[in-house]
């Protein structure tokens, strides 16, 4: 037998379903908050990642699934949505529209991490990404957005984390201070943490050994260190969030896994016992210099990732939103199981969800079916009901029952 890949998960439709609900979900709520979708390949140059999401992270030393290509380029399966979003931005032209550009996506990502509950090698993310506003107003749109999801979705016992990592003004100056802080500690740090002191000592506080995190449990703190520009951001974000009604602690810890952001970083994080260990199902911030970095001029922005992968314990469908079906036509005899089969048709072209027997079933094992089905009405169709031209209708959620004509039945459902 063949397994799938580690890490990886198959969907069936009773998962599925599940999935589908949050999409629509979010979907309709970026729609609302008028962001369009863009669709990027799932695969970009590997060079995108690493100067995009960063060298010295995590997720480019590690986690990356690269390859390749027959021609000789090196491309790299998407580990996040953001870095193929600036691309595409840049590549299209779509940079000299009118601002603020608001795009949103659901796509596939795909990390070499240790798989655990909650962590996967591929998982679905639906991220935001909002370019053209340096203003706090766009940050506290993206959280407001995610916020509203996360409620919609009914998801119960999460925390709004904020931070801010300064910017290259400020940060500088602290990196220095990480420096002097670790710099007698190095031989408690990981080997990539090592290199890191030199190139990116902010990295070493997200590293998940065990060991650098409690290194880097009492680490200088960049709150402390923001220049104005950054204090002043800051301050109107939390003003802005507290006039929003939406409750959010600071969480200086907060540095997120990817080098691209500056002054506001976020997450939600989810204490629900069905999450496992991995509890942060949102994570976002301001990536004011990524435009740059890629090679186009200064565009502010900011946004968020979701895992939906990481979502589904903790969602239900409402009842009302689940599939289900209206009718089911049971049917006794060869001649009653073809009319059953037309009755079926016409039913669904006329947009209701109808089944009947496909497996030559008994007509108990019909009506078992189609309590499993949760159908919603029933009819029985026998020799005597086609030649009368009449039949019972069962509604299966009260059990009454009334007389309908068949060539009715499917008026009586579209009404
Ligand atoms: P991220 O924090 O790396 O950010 O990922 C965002 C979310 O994706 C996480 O909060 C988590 O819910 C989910 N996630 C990440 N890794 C896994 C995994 N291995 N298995 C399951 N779920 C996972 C980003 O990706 C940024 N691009 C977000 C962003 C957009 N920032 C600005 N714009």
């Amino acid at each position: 037998m063949i397994n799938r890949p580690q890490g990886m998960l198959d969907f069936f439709p009773e998962e599925t379903e599940k999935l589908q609900y949050i999409e629509n979900t979010v979907r309709d709520i970026a729609n609302r908050f008028g962001f369009g979708e863009i669709r990027t390949p799932v695969l970009e140059s590997t060079e995108l990642f690493s100067r995009g999401v960063g060298n010295t992270t995590d997720v480019v030393q590690k986690e990356m699934y690269t390859f390749v290509d027959r021609d000789g380029p090196s491309f790299s399966l998407k580990p996040e949505g953001t870095a193929g979003v600036v691309r595409a931005i840049l590549e299209s032209g779509k940079y000299g529209d009118a601002m603020p550009l608001k795009y949103y996506y659901i796509t596939n990502c795909y990390r070499h991490e240790r798989p655990q509950k909650g962590r996967y090698r591929e998982f679905s993310q639906f991220g935001v990404e909002m370019f053209g506003s340096d203003s706090p107003a766009a940050d506290v749109t993206v959280i407001s957005m995610a916020d509203m999801i996360i409620k919609t979705l009914g998801i119960k016992k999460v925390d709004l984390r904020i931070n801010s990592i300064g910017c290259p003004k400020c940060r500088p100056k602290y990196h220095q201070l990480l420096k002097d802080y670790f710099s007698d500690k190095t031989d408690r740090l990981c080997e990539t943490c090592k290199s890191r002191l030199e190139t990116n000592p902010l990295r070493i506080l997200d590293c998940k050994s065990e060991s650098c995190k409690a290194v880097s449990k009492d680490a200088p703190k960049m709150i402390d260190c923001l220049c104005e520009e950054c204090k002043e951001h800051m301050d109107s974000l939390r003003d802005s969030l507290k006039k929003l009604g939406i409750d959010y602690t600071v969480d200086t810890s907060i540095v997120r896994g990817l080098d691209y952001y500056k002054k506001t970083v976020f997450e939600f994080v989810c204490s629900d016992e069905r999450m496992g260990a991995q509890s942060t199902i949102c994570g976002g911030g301001r990536y004011d210099g990524l435009v740059e970095e890629l090679g186009g001029s200064h565009l502010p922005a900011c946004g968020f990732g979701m895992g939906i992968t990481r979502l589904l314990p903790t969602v239900s469908i409402p009842d009302d939103k689940k599939k289900s079906v209206t009718i089911y036509l049971a049917s006794l005899g060869q001649k009653a199981s073809e009319e059953a089969l037309l009755i079926v048709n016409n039913l669904r072209l006329k947009g209701v969800s109808a089944e009947c027997d496909t497996m030559g079933r008994s007509l108990k094992a019909q009506m078992k079916y189609a309590n499993k089905l949760s159908a919603g009405s029933v009819v029985i169709l026998g020799d005597d009901e086609i030649s009368n031209g009449k039949a019972v209708l069962r509604n299966m959620t009260d059990g009454s029952q009334s007389e309908i004509v068949i060539d009715k039945i499917a008026d009586y459902f579209t009404e």
